[in-house]
């Protein structure tokens, strides 16, 4: 049973500056968060018991493929889709040749991640030819959109099983249908989103853990895709999130990071008033010794309260992705962010008061349509003025239903691709100047993994998250350790542990 429930109305984009065209679809839809009933999740383990059952009678143990495209939501989509796999008996491979199952799971954020995932599913059918019991499922963002759902269906015959990240809750029951190899199943219908608590993970590492704290987005801004093929904005309930976050402490997680598109607005949804500064105060009361992040703070609800949350609690590391996308007023206004160049300052000069160490990161997207070289250059001041640690650069990419795919975009891409080497030239030689000012110093930092980078070994991260190269033994992973750093470069530091 699924039960249906009405919640907030902070959930239509500010239409005064979109393009009448564009007012419809999904973008009006009325909101619903559908919760999963625990029985059904029970149903799904049931059948990966049954899958697992008859695995165990075959010669050799089967084997999967999880190919993940996009942002860390992804990640850990992934992780729930390996978690299910893994009940069902399946090891895991990264040999499509090897695989009995390949599931792919999709990104559409930009024309470029579509473009890596078409190209990759359409070489299966060689792997499909060698073998064909091989199931290829295809999930996630692009899927949900319906004219990838169209040509997946139409050009790619190699894919038997499509679902969007609505759907992913009941991977065993479509997969149980697709390997009978009797029909091809597409569930890749509208949703506004739902919340499924108890599908099991199967976590990447030992160290750092993804925590999704809410999913969707209300924000509609006016170039992205997330807020249509992600549904609106539902928070995961307070006592789900800090149940998960004791599990994850217990079992030596060392460096969470709550994942949300917006997690500013956490538990607007909720009736019982929790927010998410109140959230990280009960992650950070659960004891041991352990790191808070989170990702991605929208500028439009950042708070001092939220700020001050982070100064506060000792296990908050001291970073903040605050995404600014445009350093120019008329951009903004253009990609609805409601926020203006000024009030984004004084946010950062705020997070900075109560925290004179902060690391912060931002997205930037160059060329959105109708963008001049004054804006670029006022985002190019932006940049020098707040003097970021490190930057995720877009060159804008028009995506199928948004407003702004609407709006004249004269500028070539020649031009573009101009502006964009120049402010990651802008860029780079901060995080330099930023790196540098770490020589010399000694930090405690996480050691996270292994590498195989000639004479470093180690990989580890700042409170702040900065990635630092050590060298020592491998039986650290998983400690914090003191190091001394004693070189850096644009991408990294190089430290001694002491
Ligand atoms: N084109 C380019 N970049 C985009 N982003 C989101 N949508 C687009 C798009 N259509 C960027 C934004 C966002 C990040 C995750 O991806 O900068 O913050
Ligand atoms: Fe997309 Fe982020 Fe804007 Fe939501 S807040 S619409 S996910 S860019």
């Amino acid at each position: 049973m699924l039960r249906y429930q009405k919640a907030h109305q902070n959930c239509r984009p500010a239409h005064g500056i979109l393009p009448a065209g564009n007012r419809k679809g999904l973008w009006n839809m009325a909101y619903k968060r559908t919760e999963i009933d625990e029985k059904e999740i029970a149903r799904q383990r049931d059948i990966c018991a049954r899958i697992s059952a008859e695995n165990a009678g075959l010669p050799e143990r089967p084997l999967a493929l999880v190919d993940t495209y996009g942002c860390q939501q992804n990640e850990e989509d992934s992780e729930r889709l390996r978690g299910y796999l893994a009940e069902m008996g399946f090891g895991f491979t990264r040999d499509e040749n090897a695989a009995e199952v390949v599931v792919v799971n999709t990104c559409a954020i930009r024309e470029h991640a579509e473009m890596r995932v078409l190209g990759n599913v359409g070489a299966l059918v060689h792997a499909k030819k060698r073998n064909p019991r091989l199931v290829v499922a295809v999930c996630g963002c692009m899927v949900q959109q319906p004219h990838m759902a169209e040509k997946l269906k139409k050009s790619f015959r190699v894919v038997d099983l499509a679902f969007g990240p609505h759907q992913l809750w009941r991977f065993p029951e479509l997969y149980d249908r697709a390997r009978a190899h009797r029909e091809r199943v597409f569930q890749c219908g509208p949703s506004e989103g739902v919340v499924a608590e108890g599908v099991p993970a199967a976590r990447d590492g030992k160290v750092k853990a993804w925590l999704s704290v809410m999913y969707g987005c209300n924000n509609f801004c006016t170039y992205c895709v997330v807020p249509s093929v992600r549904g609106r904005e539902r928070s995961r309930k307070p006592e789900d999130v800090v149940a998960e976050a004791r599990e994850l402490v217990a079992a030596g997680y060392k460096d969470i990071t709550l994942l949300g598109q917006n997690v500013n607005s956490y538990g607007r949804d909720l009736p019982d008033g929790v927010d998410f500064a109140g959230l990280i105060r009960q992650i950070n009361a659960i004891p041991g010794d352990f790191l808070i992040r989170f990702m991605t703070s929208h500028p439009r609800d950042a708070t001092e309260t939220l700020f001050k949350t982070m100064a506060e609690c000792e296990k908050c590391a001291k970073q903040l992705h605050l995404p600014v996308q445009s350093g120019s007023d008329r951009v903004l206004r253009a990609m609805n962010r409601h926020y203006d160049r000024a009030k984004y300052m004084e946010l950062i000069a705020c997070a900075r008061r109560y925290m004179p160490d902060l690391v912060v990161t931002t997205d930037i997207i160059v060329g959105f349509p109708g963008e001049t070289e004054a804006d670029f250059e006022e985002t190019i001041r932006l940049v020098e003025q707040v003097r970021y640690d490190a930057m995720f650069t877009f060159i804008y990419s028009p995506r199928v239903g948004t407003p702004a795919a609407a709006m004249p975009d004269p500028v070539t891409r020649e031009e573009k691709q101009s502006w964009f080497d120049k402010l990651v030239e802008t860029a780079n030689a901060i995080s330099a100047e930023k790196h540098r000012a770490y020589e010399g110093k000694t930090l405690r930092v996480l050691v996270d993994g292994e590498t195989e980078r000639g004479e470093y070994n180690l990989s580890a991260r700042t409170n702040g998250g900065r990635l630092v190269h050590l060298r020592g033994d491998t039986g650290l992973v998983g400690s914090f350790v003191s190091a001394r750093i004693v070189s850096s470069g644009t991408w990294a530091l190089y430290g001694e542990i002491i």
